[in-house]
């Protein structure tokens, strides 16, 4: 069999098939199958399908300092309630071989030249200081710790929160996992990103999502991936956000028609 080998191939929908209620999205018919997993009773309307480990990957995003901290994010406690899930969710792809993609605000100097105003302003403290108290200003000390400059990379407050800092940097060294900055809620935005040509250059198709906040840069960065080509999972008990119910509904039954939802509990027995 002759095995093809570019993006274009990689992400061309028509080579999922379904059959007896399953899809399958390995591609076998023009790539290389190592241990497909069969994942079933998903949540929604598309209850099984079939993945190849060697081209998925499992995106976490946003799980900063500044979006999890009690000192910097109170209200977020949705958020930490899911910093376990994310811990045995990491460690089970990690042990089937699938690579874990951290993908994180991570701003430098030319990002903040470019930055459009919506986006000052959205992260600014209160909506009308543009300049002064959005990305790129000191956060000052956030339980005597210097938290650094406001989303910028290799800051305190963009740095993964608690267990998963540690969790993220023993990975990085051990080559299961990979980090990503990103300057917009997507880390998929534009022609192309730190992300996306990773995902490009390993030949991966097949993207699970978790991370924080569900309906802003989980569901941007989903949204764009699946625009893009890729297979999409929202995975809710890894996901959280701060915003009211009726964002994350919208963001289930959404990726139910872009493509799967289904929680951790469910994947993590059908890879091991
Ligand atoms: C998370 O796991 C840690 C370590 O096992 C434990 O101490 C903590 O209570 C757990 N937190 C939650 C919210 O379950
Ligand atoms: C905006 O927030 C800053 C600091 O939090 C404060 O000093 C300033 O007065 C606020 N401005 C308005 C218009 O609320
Ligand atoms: C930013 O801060 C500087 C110095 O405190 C001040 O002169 C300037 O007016 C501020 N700019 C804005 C947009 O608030
Ligand atoms: C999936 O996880 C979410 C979030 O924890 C929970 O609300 C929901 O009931 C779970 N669904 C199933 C089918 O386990």
């Amino acid at each position: 069999m002759h095995f093809l080998n570019s993006a274009a191939v990689l992400l061309t929908a028509v080579t999922w098939s379904k059959s007896d209620g399953v899809f399958d999205l390995t591609r076998s018919d023009r790539l290389p199958v190592t241990t497909p997993k069969m994942i079933s009773g998903m949540i929604g309307g598309r209850k099984n399908a079939i993945i190849e480990p060697s081209r998925t990957g499992l995106v976490i995003i946003d799980m900063q300092n500044y979006f999890l901290h009690p000192g910097l994010s109170p209200g977020a406690t949705k958020g930490r309630a899911i910093v376990n899930t994310t811990v045995s969710m990491v460690d089970g792809f990690r042990k089937a071989g699938i690579k874990v993609l951290w993908t994180n605000w991570g701003l430098d100097d030319f990002d903040l030249l470019t930055m459009p105003p919506a986006f000052l302003s959205g992260f600014s403290a209160n909506g009308s200081d543009l300049q002064n108290e959005t990305f790129g200003s000191d956060m000052g000390t956030v339980d005597g710790i210097p938290a650094g400059r406001l989303l910028m990379r290799n800051q305190w407050n963009s740095q993964l929160y608690g267990p998963l800092h540690p969790l993220q940097v023993e990975g990085v060294d051990a080559g299961t996992d990979f980090y990503f900055n990103k300057n917009r809620l997507s880390g998929m935005w534009g022609a192309q990103t730190p992300l996306g040509l990773f995902l490009q250059e390993n030949g991966i198709t097949t993207l699970f999502f978790g991370g924080v906040n569900t309906d802003q840069c989980v569901w941007g960065t989903f949204l764009d991936s699946y625009y893009k080509g890729f297979d999409v999972f929202l995975v809710p008990d890894i996901s959280a956000t701060t915003s009211p119910q009726y964002a994350t509904d919208m963001c289930i039954y959404n990726a139910d028609g872009d493509g799967f939802v289904v929680n951790s509990t469910t994947i993590l027995p059908a890879i091991a």
